[in-house]
């Protein structure tokens, strides 16, 4: 039966995966993305990888979700994660090297496209999905579609102001949303409450290369104040943003996916409650809930690239 390869690439890791038009993935892997200078080795280490992984004499087509990503040329253009700079013509790259026929889209969008054709949104028109790693990206699917907009780069939340003269963001702008709500912008938080507070964490002893998403998660479930509090503030200011977000969109359900989603209640119920604080009164009777994925694994946005696959490429003979 046919197959189809789906590729998220993030600041961090990128994961790619065979699967399915069912959405099962029969193999997957991941590598580290900042080892590659340029994106040519990263494709010809990527297409090295999934050969060892699995046989692609039946796959038909490559998906790719990426930051930054043009759907329209597919390309990535200056990305503020990713060590390659400039514009990137990483789709025509990926079909040069591997000879079969590439769809790239953003990250975020490819984590709604999964929702919605194998997750918690099979059933929903209109919804939105928060990608939160090393950046923050939002994929927007109003009336069944995802948004893309004339550029092709709809939905860039994480670049939203949050605070004028705020923090510093790697996209060269200040006070973006992503420097306070992603694994990058968590960390900062934590080391602002280090300094500003004395209670004791156990926190303080952990280098600046080890203070991951991960640990900050683990101290909060030990009941670390420090660890509660940067969450606690993380999802206030996501929330804050999510009031707005809902105005502009009038989702059924936001999903939250990646790193940040598996403190649990630790942002979730500061997220939801502030965002309730500041929505216009209309839609406070929609019940709209933030939630996590309805994938395991933070699957969704490698389903939701090779699901492009199926759309587009397939033709009859994905049937
Ligand atoms: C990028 C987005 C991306 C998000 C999550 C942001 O920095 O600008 O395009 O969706 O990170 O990776
Ligand atoms: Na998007
Ligand atoms: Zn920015």
């Amino acid at each position: 039966s046919k197959l189809a390869i789906g590729i998220d690439i993030g600041g961090t890791n990128s994961k790619f995966g065979i699967a399915d038009r069912k959405g099962n993935i029969i193999a997957q892997s991941r590598i580290k993305t900042q080892q590659y200078s340029d994106y040519f080795s990263f494709i010809a280490t990527l297409k090295k990888e999934i050969e060892q992984l699995h046989p692609i004499d039946d796959v038909i087509g490559i998906g790719v979700g990426a930051p930054n990503a043009n759907y329209y040329k597919g390309t990535i253009v200056n990305p503020p994660n990713l060590p390659w700079k400039g514009v990137s013509r990483f789709a025509e790259e990926v079909e040069k090297v591997f000879g079969l026929k590439c769809v790239l889209t953003n990250d975020a969008n490819a984590a709604a496209l999964g929702e919605m054709v194998y997750g918690k949104a099979k059933n929903m028109k209109d919804f939105v999905v928060l990608t939160v790693g090393t950046g923050l990206g939002s994929g927007i699917v109003i009336n069944g579609d995802v948004v893309y907009g004339k550029h092709g780069f709809a939905g860039e939340l994480g670049h939203t102001l949050v605070s004028a003269n705020g923090r510093h963001c790697a996209c060269g702008k200040r006070g973006c949303l992503e420097t306070y709500v992603s694994a990058t912008g968590i960390r900062r938080t934590v080391y602002k409450l280090l300094a500003d507070y004395t209670d004791p964490s156990m926190l303080r002893s952990i280098s600046f290369d080890d203070l991951s998403t991960r640990t900050i998660t683990e101290a909060a479930a030990k009941g670390d104040k420090i660890a509660i509090e940067a969450f606690k503030y993380t999802g206030r200011v996501l929330g804050m943003k999510l009031s707005d977000f809902v105005v502009h969109t009038d989702p059924e359900a936001i999903f939250l996916l990646g790193g940040l989603s598996k403190a649990g209640d630790h942002i979730f119920t500061p997220a939801q409650e502030n965002m309730e604080k500041y929505l216009m009164p209309l839609f406070l009777d929609k019940k709209i809930q933030l939630q996590p994925s309805g994938l395991k694994d933070d699957d969704a946005p490698i389903l939701g690239a090779s699901s492009l696959v199926w759309k587009y490429l397939a033709g009859s003979a994905g049937e």
